[in-house]
């Protein structure tokens, strides 16, 4: 008869392991630990090794990680995903997010791009323009972002729909097709005003004459030459131009462009799912947006903010998104996409009313129904009160 385990025989055997084990302590550091820590960083220190000007308005700054502050190698990505950029301007701690312009073969040899459009009364760019220069350390986000070929959603041919800085994904899309590291075609219809206005025009040329998977249509909405489409990009020009059989398209570029297109895009009967949008820019006239109370533009709200156990009351702009006034307020608060896709910004309001429009509102129905925003596209109708949490990259700012 086979004896029985008591609970008392269990208790020795244990102690006899524990009086019979090592002193060594256990690793403090694990290899899936390390894995994860290189793929999602909370910050990337790195330090501007390059910067190239494309004309008076536009710059490439390349970087490279710093090890003197922690960062050895950099995350890899996806081509289209962006690093969202710590600055510290005066009393502000702002982000920015930047599409990573080079490739994911770039960054394992050392190097991420981001090309930068100067932004006339913008607050990051101008300061990028003073202060960024070969030596400068730059603090980012691990790369984020949805903007990106996945074979099990999207079409293997893909139509590349940019605005203005809104190129740059597609830049890396291009790239790392003709680098043999990703497997699709891709067709950019790439709109500018005028000519002098088309970023990295030539580039992306040589990369469509390098290969027959990358073709490049520079669309001019108010100016007619040779070599250029002419017009906006409206339904009958991408159905010219768009590949034969099923394609995704994405679309990079700002509210109005975004908002343009995804109307006639409605004409082409394309299939589900089949559609991907990024918006380029802080959504700075929120009474552009349908819905919006327009007898409150002109009005300034105050604003209580809880967050790191401190209660700060600062002015609120109608105009302006809580996002922006949080950072105008010194006020170091979370975020990456700024147009309302990623919830990284997610706040409490604890009172008050506000604006959020219907085409920026991703928030999850629960997220709605117990009082959560996403401040980047969110716009105070009211004196409000608003939990903010403390990012964990709260002191990482350059
Ligand atoms: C996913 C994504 C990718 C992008 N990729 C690129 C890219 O590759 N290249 C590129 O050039 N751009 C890119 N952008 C746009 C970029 O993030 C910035 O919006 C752009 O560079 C303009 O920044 P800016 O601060 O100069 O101007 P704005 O963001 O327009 O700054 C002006 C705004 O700041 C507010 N403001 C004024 N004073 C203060 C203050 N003290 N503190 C805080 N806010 C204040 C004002 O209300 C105003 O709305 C991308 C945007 C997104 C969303
Ligand atoms: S920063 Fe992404 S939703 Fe606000």
């Amino acid at each position: 008869m086979t004896k029985m385990t008591t609970l008392a025989d269990l208790a020795s055997a244990r102690q006899a392991k524990i009086a019979a084990a090592g002193t060594e302590l256990p690793a403090a550091s694990y290899p899936m630990n390390e894995l994860a820590q290189a793929l999602h960083p909370a910050s990337q220190h790195l330090v501007i090794e390059e910067v190239i000007d494309h004309g008076p308005a536009a710059r490439s700054f390349v970087l490279a990680p710093d090890p003197s502050r922690g960062t050895s190698q950099l995350a890899p990505f996806q081509p289209g995903q962006y690093l969202s950029v710590r600055l510290r301007i005066g009393a502000s701690y702002l982000t920015r997010p930047y599409a990573i312009r080079s490739t994911p073969k770039e960054a394992a040899a050392g190097h991420y791009v981001l090309t930068v459009k100067l932004v006339e009364n913008g607050v990051a760019t101008p300061y990028m323009w003073d202060h960024w220069q070969v030596g400068t350390p730059v603090t980012t986000s691990a790369p984020g972002g949805e903007l990106f070929y996945e074979p099990l959603r999207d079409a293997r041919q893909l139509v590349a729909i940019a605005g203005g800085s809104g190129i740059t994904p597609f830049y890396s899309t291009a790239a790392a097709i003709l680098d043999g590291s990703l497997d699709a075609e891709l067709t950019i219809l790439y709109g500018s005003r005028k000519a002098d206005q088309v970023l990295l025009g030539e580039e992306l040329a040589t990369i469509a004459a390098k290969t027959p998977k990358v073709k490049l249509v520079n669309v001019l909405s108010e100016e007619e030459r040779p070599g250029f489409a002419h017009g906006l990009i409206d339904a009958a020009l991408i159905k010219r131009f768009a590949p034969a059989g099923d394609y995704s398209v994405f679309i990079s570029g700002p509210t109005a462009m975004d908002r343009f297109v995804t109307k006639e895009l409605a004409q082409l009967d394309l299939r589900p799912g089949r559609v991907r949008h990024e918006l380029t820019g802080n959504t700075a006239r929120p009474d552009h947006f349908a819905g919006y109370p327009l007898a409150n533009a002109d009005q300034t709200f105050s604003l209580t903010v809880h967050t790191r156990g401190q209660v700060v009351t600062i002015p609120a702009r109608a105009s302006e998104s809580l996002l922006i006034t949080l950072e105008r307020g010194g006020i170091v608060a979370p975020a990456m996409c700024r147009s309302g896709v990623c919830s990284v910004c997610r706040s409490q309001l604890l009172d008050g009313t506000v604006f959020i429009p219907k085409e920026l509102d991703h928030r999850r129905a629960a997220d709605a129904d117990f009082g959560y925003v996403n401040p980047c596209v969110t716009y105070p109708t009211s004196d409000l009160t608003l939990a903010v949490p403390v990012p964990d990259y709260a002191l990482e700012f350059e």
